[in-house]
């Protein structure tokens, strides 16, 4: 299958991005996980990526995939602040098109990015009820940091984080 990754861009829609992570994270809400990618509103969709780096995959002139790399904020746990650590979010992939390498890839692209950027470590947060997706990122190098309960969610955060310079 024919995947690029590439910059989300001024002239992609909002409307079909937030649907995507709307789409993809029904799994979790499923399971009773309300992470924010379950309800955003198109209107904080547009300030997390404005303010952050947001990349997206696409296929067949569509896209079916979406991370981004967040600003710095200030309701986050000390370790985020740090100059040397980055962190990524919002990681969606078609429901239909999941399963197929393409998280991956785009995690592959994204740390090889913030490699280039010299920042030495990208972090992320799940929820710890998680188990599949700390699995996931587990396979993957990313290694247990902390706790972290934000007052935005119904369930207390495990932080993960991995050298990737
Ligand atoms: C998390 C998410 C972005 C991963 O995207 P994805 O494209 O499904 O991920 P991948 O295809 O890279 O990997 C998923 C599994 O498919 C397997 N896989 C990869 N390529 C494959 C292929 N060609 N055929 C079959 N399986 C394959 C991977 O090995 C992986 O399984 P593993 O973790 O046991 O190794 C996606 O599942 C998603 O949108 N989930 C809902 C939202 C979410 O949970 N976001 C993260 C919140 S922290």
């Amino acid at each position: 299958m024919n995947v690029s990754i590439r910059r989300f861009a001024e002239t992609d829609s909002i409307t079909e991005l937030t649907g995507l992570l709307h789409r993809a994270y029904k799994k979790l809400a499923d399971m009773g996980l309300y992470f924010v990618a379950t309800h955003i509103s198109e209107d904080d969709a547009k300030r997390l990526i404005d303010g952050g780096e947001c990349f997206v995959a696409e296929h067949d002139g569509k896209i079916i995939g979406t991370i981004l790399l967040y600003a710095k904020g200030k309701h986050n746990p000390e370790y985020y602040l740090r100059d040397d650590v980055i962190v990524f979010g919002k990681f969606a992939v078609e429901p239909e098109y999941q399963n197929k390498g393409i998280g991956e890839m785009m995690m592959n692209y994204i740390e090889d990015y913030v490699k280039s950027k010299g920042i030495k470590e990208l972090a992320l947060d799940t929820a710890e009820q998680a188990q599949h997706l700390i699995d996931y990122y587990s396979k993957r190098g990313y290694k247990f940091v902390g706790y972290h309960k934000w007052s935005v969610v119904n369930y207390r955060s495990v932080i993960m984080s991995k050298q990737v310079l």
